[in-house]
C-alpha cells in the first residue's frame, strides 16, 4: 500500500536537545497544512539517558505515531543500537559522523547520511547546537519547510541570547551545507505545502487545559507530577482570564481537598495528577462522593506502581480510577483517545460533574500527554455548559432531598435559609447525620444509582470496521483506539472481517452496548497497556463476555503492526 505519510525518528541523549529538534519539525510541518500526530520519550532524568522523539506527517488524517520510522536521525551510538532493528531496506538513516561515538554497520537498503554534527558544534563552540547541525541537514535532506524552521528556532533559541542564536543558526546552515554535498539516495520527503487549515497544533496536556477553560472552570489546584504538570501550566496562563484561581497545593490530598471545598463554595473545580496522586486523592474522592460534591480528577496514566516509570506510557490506573476508596463508592470514569477528546472531553467531564453532583475521573495517558497533534480550531461556542442542579429557594431546604432523578438541589454556602450540614458521615435527606441501616441503604442507593441513567444518555460507543458477523472484535480504550483505527483499516482492506469498539465511558459501565457488540463477534480481543488486562477484568465480572486479553506494559505504546499480528494469529 502507497505510503502516504512520513514518519521521522530523532534520538539520543536527554540534554542534546532531542525533544526541540522534533518540535521544530512537527511546527514547521503544521504550519504548512500538513497533519502531524508526535510521540515523544525520555527518561525521568533532567540529563543523560535515551530521549526519543517520533514525528508522522501527512496530508491526511492520522491516528496514531505509526509501526516505525522511514526516516531515522541518531545523535550517539546508543540511540543507533536502540533502533538498528529497524533499519531495514528503504529506511533512511542520518547520523553523526564523522567524529561520532559510532560507526554504523547497516544492512544493503539503508540510505546512509553522515553528518558531522558533534565535531561541527565542538567548532562552533556551542555544544548544544549539535541539534541545529541536524536539522540543518534534515531540512535540505527531506524537503522540511527552511523558512519555517528558521523561524521557530529562532523564536525558542533568541530567548537565551544573540550569541546563542546566532551559533544556532550558524549551525543550521553548516548542517544543511554538509546534506547539499551528499547524494540524496531515497524519495522520502515531506509532502509540499497545502493551504493552512484553521488548525491549533497542541499537546494533550495542554488540550485538557483548554477544555477546563472552554468549560469554563472556576478553580484548579494541583501539585505538579510527570507527565501532569503541563495541564496546570496551561490553566495557570489561562484561568486569570476567566477571573478563575489557581493553587499550587502542598501536595496531591491538600489539592483534590481545595478542588472539592472550592466546589461546595459553588465553583466548578478540578485536579489533574497522575497515578501516585489519584492514589493519595483516594479518600477525598470518597468524600466528594458521600457528600454529593461535583469534582474532575483528571489523571494523566504513566507507568506504575509507586514511582514506577515516571515519563513512560501505561493504562494501568483503570482499577483505581473505578474503586480507588474505601467502602462503596462508584464514580464516573471516561478516558480520551486523542488530543481533541482531551480538549472536548475535559469541558465535558466538568459538565457530567456538576450535573450528577459526584466525583468524575477522566483517564488520559502518557504517550498522548505530550504527543502534539494538528486539531481543527475549538470554538468557544461549541461548549454547552451544565450548571448544577440549584436550589429554588422554596420551601423547607433538604441538601439531600429523595428527588425523582436522586439528584438534590445544592445551594452555595450562605444562601438564606438553606444552612444546611455537608458531610462525610452517612446523613439524611437534611444532611444531619444519621446512622440508621435503612438510611445507609437509601442514601447509598441514592448516590450509586443517580448516575445509572448517564449509561443511556452518553453517546454510545463508536464502531469501526464491518457490518454483520466479524470472525474478531475488538474493544479498546484510552490512547490505543487511535491504534486499533489504522489496523482496523489495514485488516479490513486485507478482506479480515474484523470490527471494533471504541468506549469512552468506562463506568458506569454501558454493558448492553458490549452485549450486544460481542453478539456480532467470533471473538473478542482487548488490547491494553497494563499487565493484568484492567478492562478484561471489568468485562468479565459486568458482562458475559470472555474476552482475550492482548497486554503489553513496557513503557510504550501499542502499534498497528501489533495489534493487526495479533488479530491474524487467533484469526487462523
Ligand atoms: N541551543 C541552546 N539550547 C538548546 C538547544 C540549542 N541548540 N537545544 C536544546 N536546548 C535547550 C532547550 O531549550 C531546553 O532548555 P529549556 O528547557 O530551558 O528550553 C534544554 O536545552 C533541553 O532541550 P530539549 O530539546 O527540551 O530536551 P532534550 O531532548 O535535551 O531532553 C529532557 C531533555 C526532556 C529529557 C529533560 O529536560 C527532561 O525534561 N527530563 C524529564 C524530567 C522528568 O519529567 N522527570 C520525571 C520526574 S518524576
Amino acid at each position: 500500500m502507497e505510503k502516504s505519510d512520513l514518519v521521522i525518528r530523532v534520538a539520543g541523549e536527554g540534554g542534546e536537545g532531542i525533544i526541540s529538534t522534533g518540535d521544530f519539525i512537527s511546527a514547521a510541518c503544521a504550519r504548512a497544512g500538513l497533519e502531524i500526530y508526535t510521540f515523544k520519550t525520555f527518561p525521568a532524568e533532567i540529563k543523560g539517558g535515551y530521549a526519543m522523539y517520533q514525528v508522522r506527517i501527512s496530508a491526511n488524517h492520522i491516528h496514531n505515531q505509526g509501526d516505525t520510522f522511514d526516516v531515522f536521525c541518531a545523535f550517539n551510538g546508543e540511540a543507533y543500537e536502540l533502533n538498528r532493528h529497524l533499519l531495514t531496506p528503504g529506511t533512511a538513516f542520518v547520523y553523526d559522523g564523522p567524529g561520532g561515538d559510532f560507526e554504523p554497520d547497516l544492512p544493503d537498503g539503508v540510505s546512509a547520511y553522515p553528518i558531522p554534527m558533534s565535531a561541527t558544534a565542538k567548532k562552533l563552540g556551542e555544544k548544544r547546537a549539535k541539534n541545529m547541525v541536524a536539522l540543518g541537514a534534515l531540512s535540505h535532506l527531506f524537503n522540511i519547510n527552511e523558512e519555517t524552521l528558521i523561524r521557530v528556532l529562532s523564536d525558542k533559541f533568541g530567548k537565551k541570547g544573540e550569541k546563542v542564536l546566532a551559533k544556532n543558526l550558524e549551525a543550521f546552515e553548516l548542517g544543511k551545507g554538509f546534506a547539499q554535498a551528499l547524494e540524496k539516495k531515497d524519495s522520502w520527503r515531506v509532502a509540499d505545502a497545502k493551504e493552512p487549515k484553521d488548525v491549533i497544533i497542541i499537546s494533550g496536556n495542554e488540550a485538557v487545559g483548554l477544555g477546563a477553560i472552554l468549560g469554563r472552570l472556576d478553580f484548579f489546584s494541583a501539585y505538579p507530577i510527570t507527565p501532569a504538570t503541563e495541564v496546570a501550566k496551561y490553566v495557570s496562563e489561562h484561568i486569570p482570564k476567566l477571573g478563575g484561581t489557581l493553587i499550587q497545593a502542598e501536595d496531591e490530598i491538600a489539592s483534590i481537598s481545595q478542588v472539592v471545598g472550592a466546589s461546595y463554595a459553588g465553583k466548578r473545580s478540578m485536579t489533574a495528577t497522575s497515578g501516585p496522586g489519584l492514589a493519595l486523592m483516594s479518600e477525598m474522592i470518597g468524600m466528594s462522593f458521600m457528600s454529593e460534591t461535583p469534582a474532575l480528577i483528571v489523571d494523566v496514566q504513566r507507568g506504575g506502581p509507586s514511582t514506577g516509570l515516571p515519563t513512560k506510557h501505561e493504562q494501568s490506573d483503570l482499577f483505581l480510577a473505578i474503586h480507588g476508596a474505601h467502602g462503596d463508592a462508584p464514580r464516573i470514569v471516561l478516558s480520551v483517545e486523542n488530543v481533541k477528546d482531551c480538549v472536548e472531553m475535559t469541558a465535558e467531564a466538568l459538565n457530567l460533574a456538576e450535573k450528577y453532583q459526584t466525583p468524575v475521573i477522566l483517564l488520559s495517558d502518557g504517550s498522548l500527554a505530550f504527543s502534539t497533534q494538528t486539531i481543527p480550531t475549538p470554538k468557544a461556542d461549541q461548549f454547552e455548559i451544565i450548571q448544577r442542579k440549584r436550589w429554588d429557594g422554596d420551601g423547607e431546604y433538604r441538601r439531600y432531598a429523595l428527588t425523582e432523578d436522586l439528584i438534590s438541589p445544592m445551594a452555595d454556602p450562605g444562601t438564606p435559609g438553606a444552612m444546611h450540614i455537608a458531610t462525610g458521615l452517612e446523613h439524611g435527606e437534611t444532611g444531619a447525620p444519621r446512622y440508621t441501616p435503612e438510611n445507609h441503604e437509601t442514601m447509598h442507593r441514592k448516590r450509586i444509582h443517580k448516575i445509572q441513567p448517564l449509561v443511556d444518555e452518553y453517546r454510545p460507543a463508536e464502531r469501526d470496521g464491518v457490518e454483520g458477523q466479524a470472525t474478531v472484535g475488538i474493544i479498546a480504550w484510552g490512547s490505543t483506539i487511535g491504534v486499533v483505527r489504522e489496523a482496523i483499516e489495514r485488516l479490513t482492506a486485507a478482506g479480515q472481517k474484523v470490527k471494533a469498539l471504541y468506549p469512552k465511558l468506562l463506568w458506569p459501565m454501558p454493558v448492553a452496548q458490549y452485549e450486544a457488540f460481542a453478539a456480532e463477534c467470533d471473538q473478542i480481543l482487548v488490547p491494553e497497556v497494563n499487565f493484568q488486562g484492567q478492562l478484561s477484568h471489568f468485562l468479565r465480572a459486568e458482562t458475559s463476555l470472555k474476552p482475550i486479553p492482548y497486554t503489553i506494559c513496557g513503557g510504550l505504546p501499542f502499534t498497528p503492526a501489533m495489534i493487526v499480528a495479533k488479530v491474524e494469529e487467533i484469526s487462523k
